[in-house]
């Protein structure tokens, strides 16, 4: 997602770039007017604060005050707040369409960003660590996931079958979260060396900070 938020915006800029460079006025197409210098002003302080503020909030869900090598804590956690997601879709009933919904949502988002982490980061170390059949194994299992998510995207949020559609859906994910953090992760982390541990935490924290 790095690459395609980078690619979007530059995307943008160059499109504004090459919008204005159409003239040969000084004064390109994107020119303010003489009044507009305060307003202008007031505008680019409110961006700043949006972005300051979005910041904040990216680098405090992003956990990026994680110890520097704990790149695995990190993943865990992010396998806590998917399973409190899924206890909550599985406490509604057939009528909660709506939270349903909102729940489904906030899943997909949570999974793209724990799996682009993973699949950008932790699971190509692992295949250059001789691990690659794990790392195989883990992958094929994020695209189970996949195949539920657009299963349940496909479904009205009140079919009879929605409930037990999560439930394996849960399943799925918890004995994969179990695999990583009691197996696969562990012997992983403890071939690295300090450095290594730390390249990889800065690596994951980055690819979820765009994500978030
Ligand atoms: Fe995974
Ligand atoms: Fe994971």
């Amino acid at each position: 997602m790095a690459t395609r938020t980078q690619s979007r915006s530059s995307n943008r800029s160059t499109s504004g770039r090459s919008s204005g460079s159409s003239s040969s006025d000084s004064r390109s197409a994107f020119s303010w007017g003489d009044n507009a210098g305060p307003m202008l002003g007031a505008a680019l302080a409110g961006v700043a604060l949006g972005f300051a503020a979005n910041f904040g909030r990216k680098a405090v869900m992003q956990g990026m005050s994680a110890a520097a090598g704990d790149w695995d804590e990190v993943l865990a956690a992010e396998h806590d707040a998917t399973l409190a997601i899924f206890d909550k879709m599985l406490a509604t009933d057939e009528t909660q369409t709506f939270r349903r919904r909102m729940l489904l949502t906030k899943l997909c988002h949570s999974l793209d960003k724990h799996a682009y982490e993973e699949e950008m980061v932790v699971y190509p170390a692992l295949r250059e660590a001789n691990e690659a059949v794990d790392a195989d194994h883990l992958e094929h299992d994020h695209g189970q996931m996949k195949t539920f998510i657009y299963e349940l995207g496909q479904m009205e949020t009140n079919a009879p079958n929605w409930l037990e559609k999560i439930r394996e859906f849960r399943q799925l994910i918890s004995s994969h979260a179990h695999m990583e953090e009691e197996e696969v992760f562990p012997r992983f982390k403890e071939g690295l060396n300090e450095e290594q541990n730390a390249r990889i935490t800065s690596m994951v924290n980055r690819d979820g900070f765009w994500m978030a």
